[in-house]
């Protein structure tokens, strides 16, 4: 699987597991998951460019690297994506948030749009889509379209946790976008819920069950 990254630091699988704890209240949850975040954000963003400009330290003139280009994009697929934007912003506070309203229909998995609001300009920033879990990828796959629909062309995809039958599916959709993840789980169960997973990521980090 050359297109996925499972980012194996001791510190995310603690943090994850934790997470994965169904002890774990919201506020604790929503914490974790936002030092998560910042963790996996600092994989996502490895390979940003970088452009020399030159300033003066106190004791010398040097050429010093600063990100190039225009911002980068973080994309939340609603609700549980703000999750993870909401600890990328930390590590990036500069970057542009868009917001992607998808849900999942019950009976068919198949996702359905209800809002869309991105920055400007996609095609000359890379983007960032998130979302916390790649169970059927569906929500990702259509989510990753509309940004291709709006010209982007140097998408990421992070979510917290992923399983094999999210993978292949979305890898398949879309094999010129890496995903990064802590964890691919065992299995996707019948009802769409990654197994061991997390549960309901929107509900455990809003507490609305
Ligand atoms: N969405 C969730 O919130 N949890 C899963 O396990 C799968 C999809």
């Amino acid at each position: 699987m050359e297109n996925v990254t499972v980012i194996d630091h001791p510190l995310v699988q603690h943090k994850l597991s934790l997470l994965r704890n169904k002890e774990t209240d919201t506020f604790t949850f929503r914490l974790l998951l936002r030092e998560v975040s910042l963790l996996l954000g600092y994989e996502v963003t490895r390979d940003l460019e970088l452009e020399l400009n030159t300033i003066e330290t106190p004791l010398a003139e040097m050429q010093a690297p600063f990100l190039a280009g225009k911002k980068l994009a973080l994309i939340s697929i609603l609700r549980a994506g703000n999750g993870l934007v909401d600890g990328l912003l930390d590590l990036i506070p500069s970057a542009r948030v868009g917001h992607v309203g998808l849900y999942r229909d019950p009976d068919t998995l198949v996702a359905v749009e209800y809002y869309f609001k991105v920055p400007s300009d996609l095609s000359d920033r890379p983007v960032i889509v998130a979302d916390p879990m790649l169970a059927t990828a569906n929500t990702a796959i259509a989510a990753v379209d509309r940004m291709k629909d709006a010209n982007a062309s140097k998408i990421k995809m992070v979510c917290l946790l992923s399983c094999p039958e999210g993978v292949e599916a979305f890898t398949t959709a879309h094999p010129d976008v890496h995903v990064y993840t802590a964890a691919i789980d065992e299995r996707l169960n019948d009802h769409g819920y990654i197994i061991p997973g997390i549960g309901d990521a929107g509900d455990r980090l809003y507490g609305t069950k």
